[in-house]
C-alpha cells in the first residue's frame, strides 16, 4: 500500500516535472547554442520564491525566436518578463507565445512567490538579412500590416527619418509592440525600440533612414507615415489620423500662440473628404487660422484652403477635399475640426450664403500622372445665384476642357467652357436652381481652381437670367 502510494506521488511529480532541473544558468546564452530550452529538461512548476534572469547575446544579422509555454493567470505575483536591447520590458500572460529578442542581447526573468506556476521556453538563433527589401521614400503613408520576411526602408533626401502611426480604431494600438525599428537601412543597424516605444517616445532616426520590421507577421490594424524630420520638427505638434467612410472624424486640436502645430489625414477607403466642422472656440482671437494643403509635410506643397478666424463662416463647409491624403496645418489655434471620408449630400446643396472652393483632383494630388475626369454639381428648389472665379485653368492635352453650365429644368442653361489654358478669368455670375462643373482634364498637367458662392436669388424670369450672365460673360471676354 504504501509502496503504491509512493509510486503514485512519483509518477504525479514527474508529470508536473517537478523532477526537472530549474537552476538559474549563471553564463548568458550564445549563438554557439543556436537552439535550446529551459529548463532544458522540459516544462516544470518552479519552486516557490525562485529568481533568475537569463541572459542573450545576439549577433547583428539575428533574432532570437522564444517559444513561451507557462500555465499562469493574471491574479499571481509569478511573472515572467522579458527584456530587449533597447531595454523594454514585456509582461508575457499568455500561454504559448512567441517572442523575437532582436540583436544585441535580451533577457528572460523568472521570478516567483509561489510554487504553483510553470515555465518553458525554447529558443532558436536566427539570421535576418536575407528578408526582402520594400524601398519607401519619406511621404509614404503605408498601411502596417507588414509582410513577415521583409524589412521596410524609409529614406530621406534631406536628413533624419520621424514616423508616426494613426490606428484604424482611433485609440492607441497595442499591436505596434511587434513592429521593430533599426536606425538605418537594413537589419544590420542599431535596434532602437519597438514601433509603439519609438512614436510614444517621438523618437527620430540619427540617420537618412529608418527601417522597420514585423517578425512575427502579425496583422497590425494601423497604417503609419515617414516624413523628413525636417518637414515637422518645426511643428509644435504633429499627429497622423486614419480617416475611415464609416466613421466621423472630430477632434480637439490646439496650436499655442506664435507656433504651428499639423496633422495628416489618411483616407483609407474614399477618395473624397469632405471638411464638416472648424469651430474656433476662441472666436475673438484674433491670428487663428486653419490651412489644408496636399499630401504630407515632406512634400510641401502649398495650401489650397485657408480659414482665418477673422472672415471664416460655417457657410463655408462642407468643403471636398479629393484626395487621400492632406495635411491640415494649426496657427495658433483652440479650434474642433471634424471631416468625413465618404460622398456628402451637404455638398452638392446649394443654399444660399455658401461659399467654397472647387479643385481639381489633380490640383489634390500633384504627383498622380492621371487622375480621374471629374464632375460635380450644386442645385436647389428654388433658383439662387451662382458666382464662380475660374482662377485658373489647366489644359495640358487638346481636347480637354472644362465647362461650368447653370440652368434650371425649365429654361435652358448657359455654360462657359475653357479648352485652353487660362488663369484670372474673373469673377461670372448666372441665376438658376444647378450649376454644373465639368472637367475632363486627366493627366498631371492638366488643372482648374475655382472659387465659388451662392447667393439669393434677387431677380426673377429666365430670359434675365441668361442676359444678365451672357451680358456679364461678354462683358469679361471683351476685356
Ligand atoms: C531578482 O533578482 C534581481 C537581481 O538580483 C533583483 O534585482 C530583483 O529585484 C529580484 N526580483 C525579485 C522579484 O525578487
Ligand atoms: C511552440 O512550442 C509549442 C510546445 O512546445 C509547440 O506546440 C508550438 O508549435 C510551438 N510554436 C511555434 C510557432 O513554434
Ligand atoms: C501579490 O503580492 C501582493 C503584495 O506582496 C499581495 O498583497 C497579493 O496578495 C499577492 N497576490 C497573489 C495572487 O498572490
Ligand atoms: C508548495 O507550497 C505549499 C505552501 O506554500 C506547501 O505546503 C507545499 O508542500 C509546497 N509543495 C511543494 C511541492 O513544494
Ligand atoms: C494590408 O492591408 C491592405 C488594406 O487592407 C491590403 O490592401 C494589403 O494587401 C495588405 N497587405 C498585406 C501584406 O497583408
Ligand atoms: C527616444 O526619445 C527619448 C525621449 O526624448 C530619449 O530619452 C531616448 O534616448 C530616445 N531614444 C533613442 C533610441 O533615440
Ligand atoms: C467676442 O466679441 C464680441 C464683440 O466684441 C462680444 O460680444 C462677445 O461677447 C465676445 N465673445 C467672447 C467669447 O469673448
Ligand atoms: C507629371 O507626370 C510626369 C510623368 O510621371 C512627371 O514627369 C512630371 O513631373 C509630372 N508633372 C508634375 C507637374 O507633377
Ligand atoms: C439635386 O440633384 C440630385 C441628383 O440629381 C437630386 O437627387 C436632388 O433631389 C436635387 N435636389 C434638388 C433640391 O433639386
Ligand atoms: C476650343 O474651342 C474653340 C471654339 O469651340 C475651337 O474653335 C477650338 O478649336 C478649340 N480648341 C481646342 C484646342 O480644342
Ligand atoms: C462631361 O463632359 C464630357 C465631354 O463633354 C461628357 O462626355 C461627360 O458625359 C460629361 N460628364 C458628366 C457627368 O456630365
Amino acid at each position: 500500500m504504501n509502496f503504491i502510494f509512493s509510486f503514485l506521488i512519483i509518477a504525479i511529480l514527474n508529470t508536473l516535472g517537478l523532477g526537472v532541473d530549474v537552476t538559474c544558468p549563471t553564463t548568458a546564452i550564445t549563438q554557439n547554442t543556436p537552439t535550446g530550452a529551459f529548463p532544458a529538461g522540459g516544462s516544470s512548476i518552479f519552486p516557490a520564491n525562485y529568481n533568475c534572469t537569463i541572459q542573450f547575446q545576439i549577433p547583428v544579422g539575428q533574432v532570437v525566436r522564444i517559444n513561451i509555454t507557462n500555465n499562469f493567470f493574471f491574479d499571481t505575483n509569478d511573472t515572467l518578463t522579458i527584456q530587449d536591447s533597447a531595454s523594454t520590458l514585456y509582461s508575457l500572460f499568455v500561454i504559448d507565445k512567441l517572442f523575437y529578442l532582436p540583436a544585441t542581447t535580451g533577457k528572460i526573468m523568472i521570478s516567483t512567490q509561489t510554487n504553483t506556476s510553470s515555465f518553458y521556453f525554447k529558443w532558436q538563433y536566427i539570421p535576418v538579412t536575407n528578408f526582402n527589401r520594400v524601398l519607401n521614400p519619406t511621404g509614404t503613408v503605408l498601411a502596417l500590416n507588414l509582410t513577415a520576411g521583409s524589412y521596410y526602408r524609409f529614406t530621406s533626401t534631406r536628413g533624419q527619418v520621424a514616423f508616426h502611426t494613426g490606428s484604424l480604431s482611433g485609440y492607441s494600438d497595442s499591436a505596434l509592440s511587434q513592429i521593430y525599428v533599426y536606425d538605418g537601412a537594413d537589419l544590420n543597424a542599431n535596434y532602437i525600440g519597438n514601433l509603439k516605444v519609438f512614436t510614444d517616445m517621438e523618437n527620430v532616426s540619427i540617420g537618412r533612414s529608418l527601417t522597420l520590421v514585423n517578425f512575427y507577421g502579425s496583422s497590425v490594424p494601423s497604417y503609419g507615415i515617414a516624413n523628413d524630420y525636417a518637414a515637422i520638427s518645426n511643428y509644435d505638434d504633429y499627429d497622423f489620423f486614419v480617416l475611415r467612410s464609416d466613421m466621423d472624424f472630430f477632434r480637439h486640436l490646439i496650436s499655442k500662440q506664435g507656433v504651428e502645430s499639423a496633422m495628416t489625414l489618411y483616407a483609407i477607403s474614399s477618395p473624397e473628404t469632405y471638411i464638416s466642422t472648424i469651430k474656433f472656440l476662441n472666436p475673438n482671437v484674433t491670428g487663428q487660422e486653419v490651412r489644408v494643403k496636399p499630401a504630407t509635410p515632406t512634400e510641401n506643397y502649398g495650401d489650397l484652403l485657408t480659414y482665418n478666424v477673422r472672415d471664416f463662416t460655417d457657410d463655408q463647409l462642407p468643403q471636398q477635399i479629393l484626395t487621400k491624403t492632406f495635411t491640415v496645418t494649426l496657427s495658433q489655434c483652440d479650434v474642433y475640426i471634424g471631416a468625413r471620408s465618404r460622398p456628402s449630400i451637404d455638398w452638392h446643396q446649394a443654399n444660399p450664403g455658401r461659399s467654397g472652393w472647387i479643385y481639381s483632383p489633380s490640383m489634390w494630388n500633384p504627383t498622380a500622372v492621371i487622375t480621374d475626369p471629374y464632375y460635380t454639381y450644386f442645385n436647389s428648389t428654388n433658383p439662387v445665384k451662382f458666382v464662380f472665379d475660374i482662377q485658373s485653368v489647366k489644359i495640358g492635352k487638346p481636347g480637354e476642357a472644362l465647362k461650368v453650365e447653370v440652368g434650371s429644368l425649365t429654361s435652358s442653361s448657359v455654360s462657359v467652357v475653357f479648352n485652353s489654358t487660362a488663369t484670372n478669368t474673373g469673377e461670372k455670375a448666372a441665376h438658376g436652381t444647378f450649376m454644373k462643373t465639368n472637367f475632363t482634364g486627366t493627366s498631371n498637367l492638366s488643372s482648374f481652381a475655382m472659387k465659388f458662392s451662392i447667393e439669393v436669388c434677387r431677380i426673377s424670369g429666365k430670359i434675365f437670367i441668361l442676359e444678365f450672365f451672357r451680358m456679364r460673360w461678354r462683358l469679361q471676354q471683351n476685356l
